[in-house]
């Protein structure tokens, strides 16, 4: 039996959909007794679109010539046996598209998403076709210039153009869509198409709906024209480069839902009488452009506001309190711009659909409202980098869905009182309190346990005291520890060992003492060759870090490291170190290690940063250490360490630097030439090492050398933390 379809996707009322159905009964009964086939002629179009394939995804099994069409895999045909819908997405086709598919007579919907295909699009022969309604050719490999249709008088049926996530180039096409009075929806996003963008379409096409230009390089100023399109519901425009001011005609388009702009270079004041004639509006984005002013108080007039993104901006002032009246918000991101004042002003209570508050990098003060805990939904609370102060408040207590906190870089005070708050969400996997709770004990106390799903914890720039807590070992899903720049003493706990998912810890200057942590060498994922790790991050909260940025620059969540420099370690390194294989960064400098270089740290072959300065080592470097063929930042200047530097593969790109203060070495770097130099045969960097791993070492180099020397610069006070 052939399945039947209406010959419009659309319907009016329900009413009409009852009869449509009624009378759909009768024509699928009749069908199924009727016997019929497609024209030979719709045949060969289709045949002549299979030749065009140079992978069919096994079409061709279906499709044969000697069978009714209408059969065909994909291939749908009306009552009267005319093809109406070629439905043929992921189905792994590559190759050209025929334009033999727009001679079907009666084609209503073609469909070949998701596959590969390349080559022009036969835009004329498809867009410009008598009967197509629905043309979606996303997510394929398309390529080329959409050429200006020559003038038509025919107004076309089209009304569903989806060309996103293809190669397209050029300017896009502007006259053509005259006669498109149908027209619904315009998918255009992903693609490379440059110049003015298209906004004329609603002149011919009073229903145009959606408009997604996204991801692209179209320029100049937003088109005004938009404005009189009365039912457009999204305008998503984001990624692109657009400049100038909104226009106020834009505003007229009443109907707007979505609007989104984020990432162009928009500038101009957010014009509180604009806003509201967008009364619809639900998500407005307009994030990382360079809009100023304040955030207009007619804000709280968009009542279904749910996500509200303006980061990235130089907005300021203070936050309008008619804010609390968005009560259908979930998202506010106001981070990095320049917003101040109390927050307590706004009244947080009736806001309780909030999943996502980011605050961070403004000027707001006061503390932390306490309306905000009954926004017991919140997911990620960013209120990092401004101005809050006081203790957590017991109510606190109530966000129990927190996934994300970070309040770092505030003056908040009692780490003991906010870690036995936050201690009981258990959903918490981040949480990153550094530079507050200034010159306070970390709390050794013994009832601290709880954080059952922590995975990231930042205490970092706080000149904490005490030791590195038991408590910490038991939080036993943990990945990233970092607890630098502090005054915690004492030496690593032993139980460190039972953080088997840790694959970077950070405890660099501190007042530690001791030997090198030999437990850390038997972590599984240190020891695992395996890179498939991952953080769960609460989606959209990128994390920060001010002090990865300037040294070791794309280091992010993927990194693996051990960073102990600047404490007082001593004793020898022991040659177990050789077991954490996962390591790309290895930091030991600025201790007291002494004893030779284990010749084991040879096998740690994923190693890009090895820095060893700075301590009392003696004896040869490794001559091996040359077949690390990651490594891009290699130190072991001033220790005293003897003999000829290794020679070939990256030891041939240190320079001085990384060997000096050790009057015994010998290299032709250094001043010291070795007498007899032996050229050891060294494997050159194979090809099929992954190239984003060259690129990091090369940026990691770079910014190594930068952060060395930014130490010993003015320290910010913020520079090491996450965010
Ligand atoms: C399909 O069959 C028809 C006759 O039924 C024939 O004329 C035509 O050449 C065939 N096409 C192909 C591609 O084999
Ligand atoms: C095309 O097919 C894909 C996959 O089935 C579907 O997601 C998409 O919505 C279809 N396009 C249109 C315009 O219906
Ligand atoms: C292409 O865009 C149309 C209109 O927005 C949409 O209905 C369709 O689902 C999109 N196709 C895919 C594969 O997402
Ligand atoms: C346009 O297509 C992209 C996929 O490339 C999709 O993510 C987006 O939601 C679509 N836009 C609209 C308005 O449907
Ligand atoms: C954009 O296209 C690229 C391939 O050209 C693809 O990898 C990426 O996922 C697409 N982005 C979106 C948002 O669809
Ligand atoms: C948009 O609408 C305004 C007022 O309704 C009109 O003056 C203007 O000509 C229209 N623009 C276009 C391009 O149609
Ligand atoms: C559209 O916006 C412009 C400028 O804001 C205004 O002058 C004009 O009257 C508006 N047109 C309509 C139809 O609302
Ligand atoms: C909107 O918010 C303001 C300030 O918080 C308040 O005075 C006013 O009553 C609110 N209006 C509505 C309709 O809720
Ligand atoms: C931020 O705003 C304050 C006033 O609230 C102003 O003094 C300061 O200069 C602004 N900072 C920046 C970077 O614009
Ligand atoms: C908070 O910021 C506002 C606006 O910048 C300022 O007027 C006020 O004095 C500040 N309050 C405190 C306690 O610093
Ligand atoms: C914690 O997360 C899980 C899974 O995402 C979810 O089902 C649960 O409701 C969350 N718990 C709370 C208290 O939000
Ligand atoms: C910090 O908070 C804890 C627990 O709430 C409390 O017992 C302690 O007295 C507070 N410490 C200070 C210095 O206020």
């Amino acid at each position: 039996m052939r399945p039947f379809h209406f010959p419009s996707s659309r319907s009016s009322s329900s009413k009409l959909l009852t009869d449509l159905l009624g009378f759909a009964l009768v024509l699928v009964l009749c069908v199924a007794c009727s016997i019929g086939s497609c024209t030979d002629q719709e045949k060969s179009f289709l045949l002549q679109f299979l030749a065009g394939l140079s992978e069919d995804g096994g079409l061709a099994m279906s499709w044969q010539n000697d069978t009714d069409c209408c059969t065909w895999e994909g291939i749908t045909c009306s009552t009267d046996m005319m093809i109406t819908d070629v439905l043929l997405a992921s189905k792994g086709l590559e190759g050209h598209i025929s334009p033999s598919l727009a001679n079907l007579p009666g084609l209503l919907r073609l469909n070949l998403s998701h596959n590969s295909l390349s080559g022009e699009l036969p835009w004329e022969d498809l867009v410009l076709s008598s009967s197509i309604i629905i043309l979606d050719v996303s997510f394929n490999r398309l390529s080329g210039d959409l050429q200006e249709l020559p003038a038509q008088t025919t107004i076309r049926p089209l009304q569903v153009l989806n060309i996103s996530t293809n190669l397209f180039t050029g300017q896009f096409p502007s006259t053509t869509w005259k006669v498109m009075n149908n027209l619904v929806a315009l998918n255009a996003s992903n693609n490379s198409f440059t110049g003015q963008a298209p906004g004329s379409f609603c002149i011919s096409a009073p229903s145009f709906a959606e408009l997604d230009l996204s991801f692209n390089k179209f320029g100049g100023g937003v088109p005004p024209d938009l404005g009189n399109c009365s039912m457009l519901r999204v305008l998503k425009a984001g990624h692109n480069n657009f400049n100038g001011a909104l226009p106020d005609e834009l505003f007229n388009a009443s109907s707007l839902e979505y609007l989104s702009f984020q990432n162009n270079g928009l500038n101009g004041v957010l014009n509180g009488a604009n806003i509201i004639k967008l009364s619809k509006l639900s998500v407005l984005n307009l994030e990382n452009n360079m809009f100023s002013g304040k955030i207009p108080k007619s804000i709280g007039q968009l009542k279904r506001l749910e996500e509200l993104h303006l980061g990235g901006n130089n907005m300021y002032g203070e936050l309008p309190s008619t804010l609390g009246n968005c009560t259908n918000l979930k998202i506010i991101d106001l981070k990095v711009n320049n917003i101040s004042g109390d927050l307590g002003k706004i009244n947080f209570s009736s806001l309780s659909n909030l999943k996502v508050i980011d605050l961070l990098t403004n000027n707001f003060n006061g503390t932390i409202p306490e309306s905000i805990y009954a926004c017991t939904n919140l997911i990620a609370l960013r209120l990092s980098r401004n101005n809050f102060h006081g203790i957590f408040s017991p109510r606190m207590n109530r966000l129990m869905s927190l996934s994300f906190l970070s309040v770092g870089g505030n003056a908040f005070t009692n780490i003991t009182n906010a870690l036995h708050i936050v201690k009981r969400f258990r959903n918490l996997t981040t949480l990153l309190l550094g530079g507050n709770f200034k010159h306070e004990a970390l709390p050794g106390d013994e009832t601290l346990d709880g954080f059952e799903n922590l995975q990231h914890l930042e205490i970092s720039g706080s000149s904490l005291h005490g030791n590195i807590p038991l408590w910490l070992s038991k939080l036993s899903n943990l990945k990233k520890l970092e607890l630098c720049y502090n005054q915690l003493s004492g030496s690593v706990p032993t139980r460190i060992n039972s953080l088997s998912f840790l694959y970077y810890l950070d405890i660099s200057n501190n007042r530690l003492t001791g030997e090198f942590p030999t437990k850390l060498t038997q972590i599984p994922m240190l020891k695992s060759d395996r890179r498939t790790y991952q953080d769960e991050r609460v989606p959209g909260m990128t994390i920060y870090s001010s002090f990865s940025f300037f040294k070791y620059r794309q280091y992010g969540a993927f990194f693996t490291a051990i960073n102990i420099s600047k404490n007082g370690f001593t004793g020898v390194i022991p040659p177990e170190i050789g077991q954490m294989k996962a390591l790309d960064i290895l930091d030991l400098s600025f201790n007291s290690f002494s004893g030779e270089i284990p010749p084991a740290i040879c096998n740690l072959s994923n190693l890009e940063v090895l820095d060893l300065s700075n301590n009392n080592l003696a004896g040869p470097i490794p001559s091996e250490l040359n077949k690390l063929h990651f490594l891009s930042a290699f130190s072991v200047s001033n220790n005293d360490l003897e003999g000829p530097i290794p020679t070939g593969g990256q030891f041939d790109t240190f320079g001085n630097s990384s060997f000096n203060g050790n009057p015994k070495l010998c290299g032709p770097m250094l001043s010291h030439h070795c007498i007899s130099q032996k050229a050891v045969p060294v494997s050159t960097l194979s090809t099929n090492q992954s190239s984003d791993k060259f690129i990091f070492g090369i940026t990691v180099g770079l910014f190594f050398a930068l952060g060395v020397l930014l130490d010993q610069i003015v320290l910010s006070r913020l520079r090491f933390l996450q965010f």
